[in-house]
């Protein structure tokens, strides 16, 4: 048997207008990443063979995006917004290529699993023309209905025309939809535009998809699924369903976390085992947590890659760019960035590491700084394996630390140093004998202190 293929076509050419925010609304961040890159995510994890986006007129943002995180996806520009089938054919090109199954996803609904589009995959393999998700909505406020006779779907009534009954029964509509390839034109083809707002509604497919004597079925998943997010409000309680499923998830896989309601972990956060977070801990996109590494309170961690065993603040922040070999320990108010920092390195305390290489077991002393940037570009600090850096350094780069080599604290270190060497990069101590009585002595004679 061949493998069916899907073309899954993601609807985001929404305004947002009730979102109240300059941002384009399927940017706007969920557990780390935009709307849409959950939305791409999940299409990529249920196998779809190619993927469409439909975009509004100059969102160069979105389709930036879409490039960045789905490279092979096209997208489409929907000129008029004239409703959800007018925008499912603005991608009538990526339709006419003849998929088995067409996959169409809103945007703004980006907690729907992987598990659940396959089962509308699955309803269409089974000989279904159009399958639709529904589900119980603890509010079913503004939802259409989806009314089903004799395991058939017969029709999605939108509240307004909803008997009472239906209202109290029926499955609420999620939006999101599978049509078979070989009929999906000549059922978008028939849906109209007549109706109070005069816009073509996808909704209409069920009905003349069964006025061509084909079939519908609907397929119900969990609440979570078919948050769509329209405003703020709905934005946070989809912070909150995403967050308690990744927590979930990472309790699950073994992860200790020990209180869990106040870590934020991102949607790709990667685990090993034994791993340990503490309280108040916040995961950006992209980190990985290797074996038995411990994560202390309040640190904020993004683009990093944790190595084994490591320890990683209190209060530290790691940010993109951040790799951290076996033992390291990256102690209180230390920041780092795209440094890479090799096993057994210390870095206890107040320091800043930012465009760095730190060679195996450096000790970096509390108070160092890379001053990695002159105003106008960034530059590079190599500090060698088994290097000392004393406290209050600054290594102003470009600037290369030789391995073994010690630097004294306090210094401004702006030129290389030899591997082994000795540098002191501050200027002399000068003690001046009985300065301070003399000082004190001429105060309490009333007479103003000299520096003689
Ligand atoms: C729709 C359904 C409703 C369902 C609800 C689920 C219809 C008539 N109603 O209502 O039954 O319960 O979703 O959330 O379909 N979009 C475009 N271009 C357009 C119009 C919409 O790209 O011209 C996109 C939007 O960005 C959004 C999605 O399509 O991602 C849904 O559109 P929206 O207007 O929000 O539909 P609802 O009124 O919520
Ligand atoms: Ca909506």
């Amino acid at each position: 048997m061949t493998a069916r293929t899907c073309l899954a076509i993601v609807l985001a050419a929404g305004e947002g207008t009730r979102m109240r925010s300059a941002r384009p609304k399927v940017l706007h961040p969920l557990a780390g990443r935009s709307l849409l890159a959950h939305v791409l995510g999940t299409i990529g994890q249920a196998g779809v063979t190619s993927t469409a986006v439909v975009i509004g007129p100059g969102e160069d943002a979105v389709a930036a995006e879409i490039k960045r995180v789905a490279p092979d996806a096209e997208y489409f520009i929907q000129r008029e917004r004239r409703g959800t089938a007018h925008a499912v054919l603005a991608a009538r090109a990526a339709i006419e290529r003849q998929a088995d199954e067409i996959l169409i996803v809103y945007g703004d609904t980006p907690l729907v699993q992987p598990a659940s589009l396959s089962r509308l995959r699955d309803a269409i393999g089974g000989g279904a023309a159009v399958a639709v998700l529904g589900f119980r909505a603890s509010d079913a406020t503004g939802y259409g209905r989806l009314i089903v006779e004799k395991n058939q779907l017969v029709t999605i009534r939108e509240e307004t025309d909803a008997s009472a009954s239906d209202r109290k029964t029926a499955l609420c509509n999620g939006g999101t939809m599978a049509l078979a390839g070989k009929t999906a034109l000549a059922i978008l083809g028939r849906i109209g535009d007549h109706n109070r707002k005069h816009e073509f509604y996808l909704t209409d497919a069920v009905e003349i998809a069964r006025g061509m004597a084909l079939s519908a079925a609907a397929v119900e998943v969990e609440e979570d699924d078919m948050r769509g997010i329209n405003t703020k409000k709905q934005l946070a309680e989809a912070e909150a369903a995403a967050q308690q499923r990744l927590r979930q998830a990472a309790l699950d896989a073994g992860v200790t976390l020990i209180a869990p309601e106040t870590v934020y972990l991102c949607a790709d956060t990667k685990f090993g085992r034994d791993v340990v977070v503490e309280p108040f801990v916040v995961f950006g996109e992209k980190v990985t947590v290797e074996d038995g590494a411990v994560i202390h309170s309040f640190s904020h961690i993004s683009g990093a890659h944790i190595g084994k065993g490591v320890s990683v603040g209190p209060f530290a922040r790691l940010r993109p760019g951040t790799r951290l070999g076996e033992g390291a320990r990256i102690g209180n108010f230390v920041e780092v960035k795209e440094a890479v920092v090799e096993a057994g390195v210390k870095a206890n305390h107040l320091t800043y590491l930012g465009d760095a290489s730190v060679g195996a077991n450096a000790n970096i002393g509390a108070g160092t700084i890379t001053c990695n940037y002159d105003g106008a570009a960034k530059h590079r600090t190599d500090i060698g394996r088994g290097a000392f850096i004393g406290s209050n350094s600054a290594l102003v780069a470009p600037v290369k630390i030789g391995e073994g080599a010690y630097v004294g604290s306090g210094s401004v270190i702006t030129q290389d140093v030899p591997a082994e060497a000795l540098a002191l990069g501050r200027s002399r101590q000068v003690v001046k004998q009985g300065w301070a009585a003399r000082l004190r002595g001429l105060k309490s004679l009333g007479k103003k202190g000299s520096s003689q």
